[in-house]
């Protein structure tokens, strides 16, 4: 819920209340740069028990309700035919309309085996914008991805409501071009996660829809933030005027073909999902399941964890649930927006997002700006952000690199955990690294991973800037 303070300033106040709780620590500045150090400079690979606020994903770190933990103790263990299974398909079919649900681990599981079932080499892929572990799974089976946004999705500051939009004329032109027979589904990404956490409208789905059906190409849906974007729909789109968050998410998974989520982040702690109506994909794809993944009814999660997610399905629908961390996010961005700091507006889902080009213009991005800035952040704050730049960009088959089409300092939202005074804290770090931002140098890789180098690269500074930023941090808020 929001609410105006008498001082003007609209708050997000939280409709839940904590029972158990995490202790954190915040470490003494010295030790930060320490842990960073020892981490390479690469915040994914910081112990989080070095870490005071760790904003790095949504992903497996959302809080779960008093509801989910209950039903996962009355889980049923059965490995084949277990009955929480079929109380996770009732919740799909109840409240997305959905026919048949195949279980796998996580989200890039599911992305592995749709790419094995869809992709060949020759595939067209359109997309409103990829993800790293979408496009690598879509890639290694040869296919060639297509981010189709429309223009002016990829400004940082702006007044659109749908920048994750995908462009349907570009679609059209595609099919036109490469041929509906090397196109075997169009992608939507339920909040873009690399270009800020966008949602793409209701209009933009039926419309999409309405292009494809005459070529008979499906509509595959990564529902993984779903209930994000249904909820700003529902605060944003005209086209969805009267409708409750139930009925949009409902709309958007009827509008879809195939849809595959990480419950990680969408309403769970943990699994994934590949949910379809079309009785083909689901022959199709089931033998796959039990050689991947496990058993059918199971798919590699625990019991436990599909009792999460039946459960987390129903809360999704609320709004207070779909816009807890939305709303946070509009709260952060808002403030970092009247202090001038480069942020992209309007807030997303998933996260808030800096732009590390115009925070730190003095680095190129062939230095990692928004890694500068992620390494930065944890030594000036304990706070943990994700790079989302052109560190995560892996190099070509030549060994060229090339720069993230944004460079974004991540600092994740997760669903329920953070209180109003946390984000006022990182919000307030950001805005003093922003005054000493002329501190802050660029990183180069000591140790590349080929693939995903985000994830376990290691890299060091290239001056002793990390030790000024020390300095500076300890003269203002002591050691
Ligand atoms: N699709 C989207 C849009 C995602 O954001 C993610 C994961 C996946 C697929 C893969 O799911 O992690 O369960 O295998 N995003 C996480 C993040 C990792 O931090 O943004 P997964």
């Amino acid at each position: 819920m929001q609410f105006r303070l008498r001082d003007g300033r609209t708050i997000p106040v939280e409709m839940h209340k904590s029972k158990v709780v995490q202790t954190i620590k915040l470490l003494p500045a010295e030790d930060r740069l320490e842990a960073i150090r020892g981490a390479g400079f690469n915040t994914f690979l910081l112990r989080s028990g070095d870490v005071f606020l760790d904003m790095l994903t949504d992903s497996g770190t959302n809080a779960i309700s008093d509801n989910q933990q209950g039903a996962s103790m009355c889980s049923d263990d059965a490995y084949a035919g277990s009955e929480s299974f079929y109380r996770l398909t009732d919740a799909v079919k109840r409240v997305w309309g959905k026919d048949f649900v195949l279980p796998v681990h996580q989200g890039r599981a599911a992305e592995h085996i749709l790419a094995r079932f869809f992709v060949k080499p020759g595939s067209f892929l359109p997309m409103n914008y990829h993800f790293t572990t979408t496009k690598a799974h879509f890639t290694m089976q040869g296919g060639t991805v297509l981010e189709l946004l429309k223009p002016g999705a990829l400004e940082i500051d702006s007044d659109e409501p749908f920048k994750g939009d995908i462009d349907v004329d570009a679609v059209e032109r595609v099919i036109d071009e490469k041929g509906a027979g090397n196109i075997p589904f169009v992608r939507m990404e339920a909040t873009t996660n690399l270009i800020g956490g966008q949602p793409f409208s209701l209009t933009n789905l039926r419309r999409l829809k309405a292009a494809l059906k005459k070529h008979g190409i499906p509509i595959m849906l990564d529902a993984s933030l779903v209930s994000e974007n249904a909820f700003m729909i529902w605060k944003r789109d005209k086209g969805a005027a009267g409708m409750s968050v139930a009925e949009i998410l409902k709309e958007m998974m009827g509008l879809s073909d195939i849809v595959y989520l990480s419950a990680r982040k969408s309403c769970a702690g943990r699994g994934g999902m590949i949910i379809t109506d079309r009785k083909d994909f689901y022959d199709g794809i089931a033998p796959m399941i039990p050689v991947y993944e496990g058993f059918l009814t199971y798919g590699g999660m625990s019991s436990r964890e599909i009792e999460g997610i039946a459960v987390g399905i129903n809360e999704m629908a609320d709004p207070e649930v779909a816009g807890s961390s939305v709303e946070m996010i509009n709260f952060g961005v808002e403030k970092l927006k009247r202090n001038g700091i480069p942020v992209i507006t309007p807030g997303g889902g998933l996260g808030i997002h800096i732009d590390a080009k115009q925070f730190l213009p003095h680095i190129g991005w062939e230095q990692y700006p928004a890694g500068c800035l992620a390494a930065a952040m944890y030594i000036a704050s304990g706070v943990r952000g994700m790079e989302r730049g052109s560190m995560s960009v892996d190099r070509s088959a030549d060994g060229k690199e090339s720069p993230s089409d944004v460079e974004l300092l991540r600092l994740a939202v997760p669903r329920r955990v953070f209180s109003a005074s946390h984000i006022e804290y990182m919000t307030d770090m950001a805005i003093w690294l922003f005054e000493h931002k002329d501190l802050v140098g660029g990183l180069r890789f000591v140790q590349e991973p080929p693939v995903l180098r985000f994830f376990m690269g290691k890299l060091a500074p290239v001056s002793d800037w990390d030790k000024k930023l020390l300095d500076a941090v300890e003269a203002e808020f002591g050691a």
